[in-house]
């Protein structure tokens, strides 16, 4: 650590994080298992078939890379081998803060063509359900052969228009969680866990 820089130990569970409390709610090893779930889900539907993943940035830039590299490992434990997908991105936005507008905006559009192929749409986290369903609404129109969704996490108690993903990492209660791609006002998202912020942290800098 700096010198000249004190700080309060965070309780179990919590860590600091850019002057901020943290309390953990998703840990890295869960995150992995989860991940490593979903893939052999994946798999198990599209073993020998043509796949697309798309990220939906800039928050599920972090899991579509995790996602990409357990179907890539495969898994020995259940004979899964490995499996290739090929990767595109895009970026929207519909959120300010911690509030969604609804408003969904597209950014980035991908640069594959998807007509005739097995599109997976790859999302951080499911809330009201406004940003997927614009989303698909937009891609089914390229004619895709299908078009399925997975998420990281998901919040369904805040959901405003039906959305049920094919392949659901976690359900999660309503809480504004940070880390693993997700963020506040851009910070936080290179937490390898998942958590919700408590508040600032007592750590302080102080004149030597
Ligand atoms: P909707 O409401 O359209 O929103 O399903 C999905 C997008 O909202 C963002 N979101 C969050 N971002 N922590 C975040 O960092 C959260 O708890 C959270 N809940 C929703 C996220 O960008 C997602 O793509
Ligand atoms: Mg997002």
């Amino acid at each position: 650590m700096a010198a000249g820089h004190v700080e309060t130990a965070p309780s179990m569970g919590q860590v600091e994080f850019n002057g901020y409390l943290i309390e953990q709610m998703i840990s890295e090893h869960e995150l992995h298992v989860i991940t490593q779930r979903l893939a052999d889900e994946i798999y198990r539907d599209f073993k020998g078939k043509d796949l697309l993943l798309i990220g939906i940035l800039k928050g599920a830039n972090l899991f579509l890379g995790d996602l990409a590299r357990e179907l890539g490992r495969g898994n020995a434990e259940i004979g899964r081998p490995p499996m290739p997908v090929e990767l595109d991105f895009l970026q929207v936005s519909s959120y300010e803060q911690e509030t969604s507008t609804h408003n969904v905006r597209k950014h980035i559009d991908i640069s594959t063509e998807i007509k005739d192929r097995n599109v997976l749409l790859v999302e951080d986290i499911l809330d009201t359900g406004h940003t997927l369903t614009w989303i698909k609404e937009q891609l089914k129109d390229r004619e895709p052969k299908s078009l399925s969704v997975c998420v990281m996490l998901d919040k369904p108690e805040r959901r405003e228009v039906f959305l049920k993903p094919e392949y659901t990492g976690k359900i999660i209660p309503n809480k504004f969680v940070i880390g693993s791609g997700l963020d506040f006002n851009q910070q936080f998202r290179n937490l390898p866990y998942v958590g919700v912020v408590i508040g600032p942290s007592q750590s302080r800098t102080v004149a030597v």
